[in-house]
């Protein structure tokens, strides 16, 4: 391995010897936006609504703020809009579309009926979960397209081909949170932009299209342009900010529909009114503020302590004992992750990360951690085999974690599996 980088920032955060390895889980604030939080909080205290010197200070950060999620993402401060979180975000497309749908239906001789919706079998629940409660209310059909296990990538012309007449939304989320493959969503948007030209003459409905981006940001680059979506979801504590989330829309209201979920006081253009968490938004805005000027300095250093952490593996534990679950030929993955199991009898993931005393991480997305010893879905879909995928461990990297750190967890680990086997030996 060439010459070691430096961790690109500090953090405010006390492990107390742990060496967290769990950054596609959560980060920590950077010092930056934890300061940036304080002090809204102390000087931008006033309701934005209001119109006196308080309140108009408050406005300008939130202004100031979308300035800066649009600058980080390539797109226009009226194209943010701030939400709870990416779970919120990615309900309000859902919703969007299947509400968009029945409008472009309304009136029409031939109605497509029911909204149809494409996605992957890898994506969040965020996006899982509130299609199959649609599917269970009769409101909207969905296909899962499955991964291919050859690139662990959902294939644009698999996606393409589960379009029907009645689709009315595709989303891909633009990086896997448990394998950090990379999907190949701009392709995608503009295969999607030449359908929607046909469909149109056909007088069928348009076919918006999504990613959600919460493992992207802060690790590779995310331009909407590139891009080429309708949507974009934006995760704020996957890139060391607070846990809220905003939502790119092209021309929200114009050029493309966004309907709110909630309705109140107006905020936001009504897309999603409440009073403004004024600091967790300008923290928000600090924190695309640092992803803009140094992602390429995260993403070299996180890929540099990641392929230490798998060079690590490979020698501690023998080549033949270690199998990374997100190598795939061909497709690109995120800087930061490692996905691997440590093949042997009794090495289930969760007993192995039960039995470190030092590294904390997990066996996959961190809301499936109550799901007992059964394999990962997503490395399921991917191909791994089911007794590969019940020994897996997601160890994900940050902009502050060093060569030191993976030691540490690397040792860790061969202790617990030491520790492991001696319990097995009769
Ligand atoms: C890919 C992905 N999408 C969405 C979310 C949900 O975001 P939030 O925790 O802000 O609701 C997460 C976070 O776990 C995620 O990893």
């Amino acid at each position: 391995m060439g010459v070691e980088t430096e961790p690109v920032e500090a953090q405010c955060v006390s492990l107390e010897g742990r060496v967290y390895l769990d950054y596609n889980a959560t980060t920590p604030l950077a010092p930056e936006v934890a300061q940036a939080v304080w002090d809204a909080m102390c000087q931008a205290w006033g309701n934005p609504s209001s119109s006196h010197p308080a309140g108009r200070k408050a406005k300008e950060l939130i202004g100031s703020a979308r300035e800066s999620l649009a600058r980080m993402l390539g797109g226009r401060p009226e194209d943010i809009v701030f939400t709870s979180g990416g779970t919120e975000a990615n309900n309000m497309v859902i919703h969007t579309a299947c509400r968009h749908f029945h409008e472009s239906q309304r009136g029409t001789k031939n109605s497509q009926g029911t909204p149809h919706v494409v996605t992957s079998t890898v994506e969040h629940d965020s996006i899982r979960l509130p299609l199959e409660q649609l599917g269970k209310e009769g409101l909207a059909e969905t296909t899962f397209v499955p991964v291919s296990p050859r690139s662990g990538r959902a294939e644009v012309d698999d996606v393409l081909a589960a379009i029907r007449p009645n689709t009315c939304l595709v989303s891909l989320m633009l990086a896997n949170n448990e394998t950090g493959v990379i999907m190949p969503v701009a392709e995608l948007s503009q295969r999607i932009c030449a359908l929607n030209q046909r469909r149109a003459a056909e007088g069928l409905p348009r076919i918006l299209v999504h990613t959600d981006a919460a493992q992207m940001i802060g690790k590779g680059r995310v331009d909407v342009q590139e891009l080429g979506v309708d949507y974009l979801t934006v995760v704020g504590h996957k890139f060391h900010g607070p846990r809220i989330g905003a939502l790119y829309t092209r021309s929200p209201g114009t050029a493309t529909p966004l309907h709110p979920i909630l309705f109140g006081g107006g905020q936001e253009r009504s897309f999603r009114p409440g009073t403004e968490n004024t600091p967790m938004i300008a923290g928000l805005g600090q924190a695309a503020e640092l992803v803009s000027k140094n992602w390429e300095a995260y993403e070299a250093h996180m890929r540099d302590v990641r392929d230490y952490l798998e060079a690590t593996l490979e020698a501690s534990f023998g080549k033949q004992r270690i199998h990374f679950n997100s190598h795939f030929k061909g497709s690109r993955r995120l800087c930061n992750t490692c996905n691997f199991s440590i093949l042997g009898p009794g090495l289930q993931g969760r007993r192995v990360l039960a039995h470190c005393k030092v590294l904390l991480a997990s066996v996959g997305a961190a809301c499936h951690s109550e799901k007992g010893d059964r394999p990962s879905p997503v490395l399921l879909s991917c191909g791994i085999p089911p007794e590969v995928a019940q020994n897996a461990l997601r160890l994900s990297v940050g902009r502050g974690t060093t060569r030191a750190d993976v030691d540490r967890a690397v040792q860790d680990l061969v202790q617990a599996v030491e520790q492991l086997e001696r319990d097995r030996a009769p």
